[in-house]
């Protein structure tokens, strides 16, 4: 591991330990491989806050925490240790047919954490004689219900027991925590999500140029894809959606299977993932390359949405008043076109909020409402998020003029919020109908 991204997740655990305190200990498991169909897995995908934590993508891995010190045997003396990573034992037949695996003497070394045990040794952390010495314990149990195979049955007596330990120390599930760092991304991060970026956005100026009637969705999903994977891109932040004419008014519309036509729209939410951090990006481009003039008013009606959004953001701006912002624009814009009677009706068209963080998750796992005296809705230097206005016309909404049905716009950036104002990291990629119309003139 490099050691700039070694020094970044070692920020992660120091700052993680400093907010659960020396009371506490913090069990944070490891995916585990999920099965597709036969012999067959899925690729594998680390836990996210795991990764966060630790860098380390091997299944069946947990990372231990006791800011206050632990308690634990290394070569027959009892040490105290601050933090351990358990991982899965070397295994010549196994790393034969699945690949490496690390191995918990080269722990150190690789990823930077103190100390380490092969997992068959967890149980050791996680029973009652060991979590009674704390008074928190943090894990991800959400997360951990969803293990399978070796970690599942390493553990298997800690879930169940765990009613009879969890009367004798506090239990938390570390998401929130994680969450609330996670919102704000530091340096190294925000690197990595503008590296996606940048891969995403030269993936759709390139294939903008293959955009043309009688070509299938999966062809264009195809193109991006080939993009992202050869300049780098490891994985897709998302599974794609590619979706023409009226397919564009189903959000998460994702058969990508369609015979483009002249004189629709194409709408394209996809993006490329970089070392594990997402981009989000959407684009709405006219499979002709010419907008008619009901797609140029709808168009520039979600791109005003868009630009007055982006406009707005800087720190203590409130997510939920660029929302409002979008909602207001989007509203007025369709009553000055004559396709709203009554404003309240907007939800019916616009269907979706402004957008979300973005980070090691698409929609990225962290808190971001206002509840109660938690402020959460607020952005911070840091944050990165995206804004995606969007208005959709299905062929059923009668009370739309023909012209106007089957029509779905969306257009989506992703900006970092700076302390002074904001950085558009999708900056790069066209968005302007005229420059859109140019840029296919000679499909
Ligand atoms: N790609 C999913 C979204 O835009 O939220
Ligand atoms: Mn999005
Ligand atoms: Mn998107």
């Amino acid at each position: 591991m490099k050691s700039d991204q070694k020094a970044f997740h070692k920020s992660r655990r120091a700052g993680f330990s400093e907010l659960i305190g020396k009371d506490s200990v913090a069990v944070i498991f490891g995916n585990t491989t999920r099965n597709k169909s036969y012999d067959e897995d899925y690729k594998f995908k680390q836990y996210k806050n795991f990764y966060y934590l630790t860098g380390f993508l091997e299944p069946n891995s947990v990372l231990v925490l006791a800011p206050g010190g632990i308690q634990f045997p290394v070569n027959g003396k009892q040490k105290t240790l601050t933090e351990i990573l358990f991982v899965q034992k070397k295994d010549a037949l196994m790393e034969t047919w699945n690949g490496k695996r690390l191995g918990h003497s080269d722990v150190r070394r690789e990823l930077g954490i103190q100390n380490s045990f092969v997992n068959e040794e967890i149980p050791q952390i996680l029973n009652s004689r060991f979590l009674r010495r704390f008074s928190k314990l943090y894990t991800n149990f959400g997360e951990m219900l969803k293990l399978t195979n070796d970690t599942k049955r390493i553990i298997n007596n800690f879930t169940e027991t765990l009613n009879i330990i969890a009367p004798a120390l506090e239990i938390s599930d570390a998401s929130y925590l994680l969450g609330k760092m996670r919102a704000v991304k530091t340096n190294y991060e925000i690197n990595k999500i503008g590296e996606a970026a940048e891969i995403s956005t030269g993936a759709y100026n390139e294939t903008l140029k293959s955009v043309r009637p009688g070509i299938n969705e999966f062809s264009i999903q195809a193109m991006l894809e080939y993009y992202y994977k050869y300049h780098g891109g490891d994985d897709i932040a998302y599974h794609p959606i590619v979706a023409s004419g009226e397919n564009a008014c189903i959000l998460h519309y994702n058969a990508n299977n369609r015979q483009m036509k002249s004189g629709e729209l194409l709408l394209i939410d996809s993006a490329s993932e970089y070392n594990y951090y997402c981009s989000d990006i959407t684009r709405t481009f006219p499979v002709n390359g010419k907008f008619t003039n009901e797609q140029r008013i709808i168009y520039e009606i979600v791109l005003k949405a868009n630009k007055e959004c982006i406009k707005k953001i800087r720190p203590g701006v409130k997510f939920s008043d660029l929302d409002n912002l979008s909602t207001k624009i989007l509203t007025e814009g369709l009553f000055k076109a004559g396709l709203l009677k009554n404003k309240k009706d907007i939800k019916k068209y616009s269907l979706h909020g402004i957008g979300h963080h973005i980070g090691l998750d698409t929609h990225d796992a962290v808190p971001f409402t206002k509840t109660g005296s938690t402020d959460n809705d607020t952005l911070k230097a840091g944050n990165v998020i995206t804004i995606e206005p969007g208005l959709y016309f299905t062929g059923n909404m009668k009370e739309i003029p023909v012209k106007f049905r089957k029509i779905g716009v969306r257009i989506e950036d992703d900006i970092l919020v700076t302390k002074t104002g904001s950085i558009n990291l999708t900056e790069s990629m066209i968005k302007e109908a005229a420059e859109i119309e140019i840029a296919m003139k000679d499909n």
